[in-house]
């Protein structure tokens, strides 16, 4: 499959990347990324300059550093933040990220938090109210907003309008950057009882910067988005397609819960660039929850590390 190497938005296809945790910094500092990227939970760092701050200074002088974040809530009706815009800049400075990523998605209403990454009704009044928050950010960060699809259980009476085309005309309108998680189109098409491939179809290819790969859990109706489990047959064939479509963009696999060690992941990992190079990884379906187990979907607690455990889990460069 061919790789695309000219630039979109003036953004690179920065090849092969994994989620930034904790856990797996031992190895990392002592062996090296050995992945091309590394994309980082933005709110673990903003306004920090502990330890893993200091880390990740580190990290980007090997690899870029995209950074991901899950508290923008651009779909809110509450004022945009403007201290956590911020410190969001400051930190793009200082890791120098590549680009910002953030969900379409609202998370709260004024202070309170729902600690989840809500979806909004899709009509002309949510699209105008969006376009405008975005049109916002970007002129606040001086730089391309790169907007996420997310994943779903839930449609509002008040859409007017699929998923796709919301996002197609919010990039044509705000010129933003699209980040096409592949799993997450698998998990809600499965929800909602849509076509996957049509909904990857009807993007505009040429504004996605980047797929995310992760494997959800089957809950029996539903799928739930976990990020705890290989990523299944069909996402793999979900991502070939979106490959061949967008031309080659940045691939960065997701896993928060039920973590394997680094070597594991890469493991995975190795599969996406098996996809690209024409041959189907061997791979499961979706593994089933247990019976009384609590599924979470996307939590962002998971994702978020306590700056106190952060202090005693980050261990000590070799
Ligand atoms: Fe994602």
């Amino acid at each position: 499959m061919p790789q695309r190497k000219t630039a979109r938005l003036g953004l690179p296809n920065l090849g092969f990347g994994v989620g930034l945790r904790t856990q797996h910094l031992p190895d990392i500092l002592s062996g090296g990324p050995r992945v091309d990227w590394f994309e980082i939970i933005s709110e673990n760092f903003m306004d920090h300059s502990g330890y893993s701050s200091q880390v990740v200074e580190r990290l980007a002088e090997q690899v870029p550093i995209v950074m991901h974040g899950v508290s923008l809530s651009i779909g809110s009706t509450s004022p945009l933040n403007r201290d956590y815009l911020g410190k969001l800049k400051a930190l793009a400075q200082q890791v120098r990220a590549v680009w910002i990523s953030d969900h379409l998605c609202w998370t709260g209403l004024g202070s309170h938090n729902s600690h989840d990454l809500l979806p909004l009704p899709l009509n002309e009044e949510s699209l105008r109210h969006v376009t405008q928050r975005v049109r916002e950010v970007q002129d606040f960060l001086e730089r391309p907003l790169v907007i996420e699809n997310p994943s779903s259980y839930i449609q509002y009476q008040s859409s007017s309008m699929p998923e796709w085309e919301f996002l197609s005309r919010l990039a044509e309108a705000t010129h933003c950057g699209l980040l096409l998680d592949v799993n997450n189109v698998y998990v809600s098409a499965h929800n909602h009882r849509f076509d996957p491939e049509h909904y990857i179809r009807a993007l505009p290819h040429q504004q996605v910067v980047q797929i995310h790969l992760a494997g959800p859990t089957h809950c029996g109706e539903y799928l739930i988005d976990t990020h705890d489990a290989p990523v299944p047959a069909r996402v793999w064939e979900l991502y070939a397609l979106a490959q061949q479509l967008t031309g080659g963009v940045s691939t960065l696999l997701e896993w928060d819960a039920q973590i394997p060690d680094y070597p594991g992941l890469l493991a995975e990992l190795d599969k996406a660039r098996q996809v690209l190079a024409g041959s189907m990884p061997t791979a499961p379906a979706p593994h089933t929850s247990m019976p009384g187990q609590t599924v979470l979907s996307t939590p962002i607690d998971f994702q978020l590390t306590p700056l106190s455990q952060d202090a005693h889990t980050i261990p000590e460069p070799v």
